[in-house]
């Protein structure tokens, strides 16, 4: 390796160190605010492909990307409601970390069911298979903001 590459190699270890142990616990405002961001992206994602799954825009390869995005964002789910977070604006109610088995239990079946119309999409299934994955996409999110998200 050369010296530059090893100078910059180190660098960049360096910096991960620091970025590490600056990241550990976010402040409770930027834990709800990054929360209501990975929330936001799946509102965009449920609404296009709501709009793709019932025909009115054509598929082209996307139906996939937003069922892949469902998954992700819900896949993290579960490092987004810190303890404490519940300020400001913040619509999550005390339950969430008063009853964490059942919160737990809401978070599991959004899981599934969007690890499901992934999967159904992935393969290829025709959109009435979507469609029937793609409503218990929907019910898992409303399942939860019922129980667990300030009634609107
Ligand atoms: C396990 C529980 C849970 C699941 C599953 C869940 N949400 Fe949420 N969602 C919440 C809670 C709690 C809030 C309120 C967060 C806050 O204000 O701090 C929220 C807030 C939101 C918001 C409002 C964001 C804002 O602007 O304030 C949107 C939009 C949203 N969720 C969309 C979705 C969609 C779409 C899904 C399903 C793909 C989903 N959520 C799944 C619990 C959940």
């Amino acid at each position: 390796m050369s010296r530059k590459l090893v100078t910059a190699v180190a660098a960049i270890f360096a910096a991960s160190a620091i970025s590490f142990s600056a990241f550990a616990e976010p402040s409770a405002e930027d834990a709800q605010q990054y929360r209501v961001s990975i929330m936001t992206t799946l509102k965009g994602h449920i609404g296009a492909a709501s709009m793709i799954v019932r025909g009115i825009i054509a598929d082209d390869g996307h139906l996939l990307a937003h069922a892949e995005g469902l998954k992700n964002g819900v896949a993290e789910l579960h490092r987004v409601f810190q303890a404490g977070s519940n300020v400001g604006e913040s619509e999550a109610l005390p339950v969430i970390w008063e009853q964490p088995e059942k919160f737990a239990a809401a978070l599991e079946k959004s899981r599934l069911a969007t690890a499901e119309f992934a999967k159904v999409v992935a393969d290829g299934g025709d959109m009435a298979a979507a469609g029937a994955a793609f409503r218990n996409v929907g019910m898992s999110c409303r399942g939860c903001h019922d129980d667990f998200r300030v009634a609107h």
